[in-house]
Formats: structure tokens, C-alpha cells, sequence
């Protein structure tokens, strides 16, 4: 994330591969990305965009569809030059992870293009496909040798979910490390290109008075939300194998929980930073199957509607089964088992079809003693809050008690609000323009690490396995455009506590 560098700096000379290039990731996220960071001068000057695809297709056919793209998705007017001079470097190339042969060609394709555009060898093989054709497609570029890092950089770029539990996230690692190193691997979560989310890391150890508080003897506990409005609309065969947990914990909402509590790191480097990361997920609580039944509760929406949008039942969702007892929605209970947050609770909940958009992780600190105002008409003290959102706004907010002006001592909670469009002016991104960036200039700090993506399955593979066992039993229902089922007010409340209310 260029901390520390004095300018941005241009990327080296590179070949930029996408696999799985006609896929919708690559169209709405991807190329309107590439685009921004030519729009602000951030791609090399000698550049290839690579883009492989199965039989049929040519270059000036994906130049079209890519253009299409654009025009549809680009997060800021599209200025032709600048599209055109992109698409200029676009070109396709068929190859097939089942047809080996395919791979040779393409090898012998980008010396080709690499000699010609003078693009040294560098080569970024981003893995924009299912997950299934991860390994598929990373062996045939181990066999043919375009992963061996000889005078020139190979990159590989990993796409979410990575792996469907423990054992798989394991297998996957393990093979990916055959092939390549762990510097070469850059797992995404499109979370850490989120500004606010990376201004965690500047908010905490930038400044002096948060961080003398934000421990065990300050903090009373930790709620993360992640909730979203829309159903699971085109992307039921992927859902319903997936569900809410897969879906967001072990990556997105992990990525907020290691932030949010990791220790300082030594240094603001990709090796320090992510090392702390590691350590505060590997000191989840493991839970039995039994305390992970206790500690969470998962629901699925029904049909209703949102505002004036109509939402299907979620077993009637295409491609969902009709039995389907996949949870849509997700609470638990976390605690992390260190020094600084022993006996702090955290409550994690994530959901579809929910009344509100928002993501934020809300910091409550410990009550003030009343004892001072008994015997004033102050009957109560607001709860202390630090907000940091991500959804609806990118912003930071502080909910504190103050005096109400008149004669008489009354108090009333009120908030103070940092929001980032109100204090910087920014041109509206994609989310990966700094993923790509910081892939390109070879800066992994914001990518995921082998050992925290383990860690993360770990803390959530008790959950995975009592749920599985528990099927249809336990699964709650709930409306859509609520706050999610009723029962998960119960995993607060019987700690004497509650979740921050929607909008
Ligand atoms: C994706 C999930 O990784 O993140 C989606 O697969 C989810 O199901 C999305 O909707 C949420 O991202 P954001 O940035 O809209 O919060």
C-alpha cells in the first residue's frame, strides 16, 4: 500500500495474465481497475494484457467485450484515449489446463509478445476462474516452467475462497507451495483494498490515545458486522455449496478481527505486519463442536420484499436446492485467548437480505461508574462506541456522553464523525486498484499469508463441522429486510449485552 515510499512508484515492465478473462470478475472489476491505474499513470509503460480464454475467442473480440465491460462498470467516466491505449495491449490467447500442449504454446506466445512489447519476462498470472481450476492451472504453469523466477519476477494471483475448509485451505497451500514460493503467491481479499479497512492499521499505532486503551481493561467487546441487502440473485450453485460463513468469516470478517486486534507490528512491512496478523487469528479459541452450537446461530431468508424489491425464498433461489439448509445468515462468538484480549467477547454476524448495507466494526468500551450521578435526574449513561465503517460511508465515528445545555444536569449520547468523502477527495475506485498495484510493484503486505488463511479455516472449521451434522436442526428463518433471525439477540443478551441496531 505504498507506506513509506516517498511517490508511487511505476510498476516494472510486466506481462498482466488473466485466466478466466471472460468471466464477470475479470469485466466488472479487474479491467475497470487496470483502467483507473492507467487513468492515473500507475501501469508500466512496456505492458501486455494477456488474456486467456477457451476456444473461439480472438483479440479484437475480447477488446469488444472488455470495452463493454467498461462502459458498463468503470467506476468514472470512460475516457476513450485512455481505454483505447489499454486495449491496445490486449491480447488473447487460447489455453486449456486439459489440453497441456496449450500451455507450451502459450509459453512460446508471451517470449513472443514479451520480446516484441520489451517486457522483460516479468509475467503476473492473475486467476480470475472458479476455484476448482486454481491447481489445474497453476501445475501447467509450474510444468512449463513459467512459475521459475530466472532474472525475471512470476506472480501468482489468487482469487477467494481459497479452499472450503481446514483441510482443503491445507491442500491447496501445500500444492500451490510445490510450484511456487510463499512471495510469489498473492491470495486476494478484496477487503484490505478498502480504505478504512487498511486505515485501521494507521488509526491504531499513528496515534497515541487509542492504543493505551484498546485491551481488556478498557474494551468491553467487539461487534463486526458485514450485512447486505441483496439476496443470492444469479449465484445460487455457488451459494447454496458455500453459504454465509464460508462466503465472508474466514476471510472478509477475519480480515477486520486481525486488524482490528493484532498486536503492533514491529514494522510496516509485509513480513511484520502479516506475522501479527497470523498470531492473533491462531489465538482464536478452538471451540468444541458443542460451544460452537452455543456460541452462533444460522439462518436462511424467506421470500418478501425490500422496499420495492421483490426477494425470492432463498430455497426457491435458481440452483439452490429445495431442501436447502445452507445458512444465508451467520452470528457467533468469538474470544481470542492472548494477554490483551483475554475475556473480551467478540460477536461476528454476517447476512443476505438484510434491512441495511453496512459494515463496520463497533468498539464498546466499558461503562463508566454511575455512582457520581445518583442522585441527579440522570438515570442512565449512553454506551461508549468507536465505529469504524466501511458501509454506508467509509468513515470513523465516536459515540460519547455529553452535558444537555440548560440549568439542570441531564445527559445525552452524541456522535462525532469522521467520514473520508467529506475530508479527502479521492476518484471513485473499484476496491483493486491497490491489490493490483501493490501485485504489480511486488508488495504483499495487504495479501493473505498461507498460515492466517489456516488459521481462519481453524477458527471456523467447529463451526462448519457442527452445523453440518446439525443440518436443517437449528437453522432459523427470517424476513427479508430484518435484522436477521430474533435468536441471534439471544447470543448477546444472555451476556448482558446487545448488537448496535441497524441504520
Ligand atoms: C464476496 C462474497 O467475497 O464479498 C459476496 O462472495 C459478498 O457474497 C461480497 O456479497 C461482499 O463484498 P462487499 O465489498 O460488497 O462488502
Amino acid at each position: 500500500m505504498a507506506v513509506g515510499k516517498a511517490a508511487r512508484q511505476q510498476p516494472d515492465p510486466c506481462s498482466f495474465v488473466i485466466f478466466g478473462v471472460t468471466g464477470d470478475l475479470a469485466h466488472r472489476l479487474v479491467v475497470p481497475a487496470l483502467y483507473n491505474l492507467a487513468a492515473s499513470d500507475l501501469l508500466p509503460d512496456r505492458f501486455c494484457l494477456v488474456g486467456i480464454a477457451r476456444k473461439g475467442m480472438t483479440s479484437d473480440r475480447l477488446r469488444d467485450s472488455l470495452m463493454k465491460g467498461l462502459r458498463q462498470f468503470a467506476t468514472r467516466a470512460v475516457d476513450d484515449a485512455i481505454a483505447q491505449r489499454l486495449l491496445a495491449c490486449v491480447t488473447c490467447i487460447e489455453a486449456d489446463p486439459k489440453e497441456p500442449e496449450s500451455f507450451d504454446a502459450l509459453n512460446k506466445q508471451l517470449d513472443e509478445l514479451e520480446a516484441a512489447r520489451g517486457t522483460g519476462g516479468n509475467r503476473l498470472f492473475y486467476l480470475a476462474t472458479p476455484p476448482n481450476a486454481f491447481l489445474p492451472i497453476s501445475r501447467e504453469l509450474g510444468r512449463t516452467g513459467m512459475l521459475a523466477e530466472n532474472g525475471a519476477w512470476r506472480r501468482l494471483v489468487v482469487e477467494k475462497p481459497f479452499g472450503t475448509d481446514l483441510a482443503s485451505a491445507k491442500a491447496l497451500n501445500s500444492e500451490l507451495l510445490k510450484l511456487v514460493e510463499e512471495h510469489q503467491i498473492y491470495r486476494i481479499d478484496h477487503y484490505l483494498g478498502k480504505e478504512t479497512v487498511q486505515n485501521i492499521l494507521v488509526l491504531r499505532f499513528a496515534n497515541g490515545m487509542f492504543e493505551p486503551i484498546w485491551n481488556r481493561n478498557h474494551i468491553d467487546h467487539i461487534q463486526i458486522t458485514v450485512d447486505e441487502k441483496l439476496g443470492v440473485g444469479h449465484r445460487g450453485s455457488f451459494y447454496d455449496a458455500t453459504g454465509a460463513l464460508r462466503d465472508m468469516v474466514p476471510n472478509h470478517l477475519f480480515q477486520l478481527l486481525s486488524l482490528v486486534t493484532m498486536e503492533p507490528p514491529v514494522k510496516f512491512d509485509a513480513h511484520s505486519v502479516r506475522s501479527e496478523k497470523a498470531e492473533v487469528l491462531s489465538a482464536i479459541q478452538t471451540q468444541t463442536e458443542q460451544e460452537a452450537l452455543q456460541n452462533s446461530v444460522r439462518g436462511q431468508y424467506r421470500g418478501g420484499r425490500i422496499g420495492d424489491t421483490e426477494i425470492d425464498d432463498y430455497r426457491k433461489t435458481p440452483d439452490v436446492a429445495p431442501g436447502s439448509t445452507t445458512e444465508t445468515y451467520a452470528a457467533l462468538k468469538l474470544t481470542i485467548d492472548n494477554w490483551r484480549w483475554a475475556g473480551v467477547p467478540f460477536y461476528l454476524r454476517t447476512g443476505k437480505a438484510l434491512g441495511v448495507k453496512r459494515t463496520e466494526i463497533a468498539i464498546k468500551f466499558k461503562q463508566a461508574p454511575f455512582a457520581m450521578f445518583r442522585d441527579t435526574p440522570v438515570d442512565r449513561l449512553s454506551q461508549n462506541y468507536l465505529i469504524i465503517s466501511t458501509e454506508p460511508t467509509e468513515g470513523i465515528a465516536l459515540q460519547f456522553n455529553t452535558k444537555v445545555p440548560g440549568p439542570n444536569i441531564n445527559i445525552d449520547g452524541v456522535e462525532m464523525k469522521f467520514r473520508y468523502k467529506d475530508y479527502f477527495k479521492a476518484e471513485p475506485s473499484t476496491g483493486y486498484e491497490t491489490l493490483i498495484y501493490d501485485c504489480m510493484i511486488g508488495d504483499n503486505i495487504l495479501f493473505q499469508r498461507a498460515d492466517s488463511v489456516e488459521a481462519g479455516w481453524k477458527a471456523v472449521q467447529p463451526f462448519l463441522d457442527a452445523w453440518k451434522k446439525a443440518g436443517g436442526k437449528g437453522l432459523k428463518v427470517y424476513e427479508p429486510g430484518s435484522e436477521g433471525p430474533e435468536e441471534a439477540n439471544d447470543l448477546l443478551e444472555r451476556d448482558g449485552r446487545s448488537w448496535r441496531k441497524l441504520g
